[in-house]
């Protein structure tokens, strides 16, 4: 190869990559992602289409991936419960007792969502359920963008490896997040959306519910669908 082609070779490739990552930063990157080409057993579990559970959490490992790893985590809370549940509940991302037992909704909104998976007939082994961010944002505040999108292809290959029948997102952040939107959580409660091809039933948080009791009614009509 001439100097010149190669160049235009190394030039092509590059803007390849560039049109890669930037596909993979823009508006509609909750969809599903293309899987490059190549054998499974090359891809990264979160590369992969149906990836085991146990894997992914070895891939994310002692996860560096963004600031929240050194504001105060104290465990990283993956996700919980059966791996092939056809429910999938998702919530923001861990607060002070998940944090300290690296476990999702263990505290009293814990408490709250188990009573509302029992009065759905179910255990909270039947159902799966994670957060779209994986350690604890300090304060309990709101997770940052980047923060979220490093956490992404972890939340997007749990889904496709539970593969559930529906997902339930609870409250405002989880929701927008999700569904790449900043519509009011109001808006959105109780109508199904899509997310992955999977319909998605956005509902209140079970932390808000307890501050307003008197919205539990409807996030069981929610539920109930
Ligand atoms: N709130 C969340 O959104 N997730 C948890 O795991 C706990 C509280």
């Amino acid at each position: 190869m001439n100097q010149r082609r190669e160049v235009q070779a190394i030039s092509a490739g590059l803007q390849q990559l560039l049109q890669w990552d930037l596909e993979d930063q823009a508006p509609g990157y909750f969809r599903r992602p293309q899987t490059p080409a190549g054998p499974q057993s090359e891809l990264l579990p979160s590369q992969q289409e149906r990836p085991d559970l146990d894997a992914l959490r070895q891939e994310l490992g002692d996860c560096q991936r963004c600031k929240l790893c050194n504001q105060g985590r104290s465990n990283i809370v993956f996700g919980q419960g059966n791996p092939n549940a056809r429910l999938l509940f998702a919530g923001e991302g861990p607060g002070y007792h998940e944090d300290q037992q690296g476990l999702p909704f263990v505290g009293k909104a814990g408490a709250l969502l188990e009573r509302m998976i029992a009065a759905m007939g179910l255990q909270r082994n039947d159902v799966y359920i994670c957060n779209v961010v994986k350690c604890r944002p300090p304060k309990n505040r709101d997770p940052e963008a980047d923060e979220v999108l490093a956490c992404r292809p972890f939340l997007r290959a749990q889904v496709r490896s539970v593969q559930p029948e529906v997902i339930v997102t609870l409250g405002r952040f989880a929701t927008q997040a999700l569904l790449e939107t900043t519509a009011p959580i109001g808006r959105l409660r109780g109508q199904f959306r899509d997310y992955l091809d999977i319909p998605l039933m956005p509902t209140f948080h079970p932390a808000y519910l307890l501050r307003n009791p008197n919205e539990k009614r409807s996030a069981w009509e929610d539920l109930k669908q």
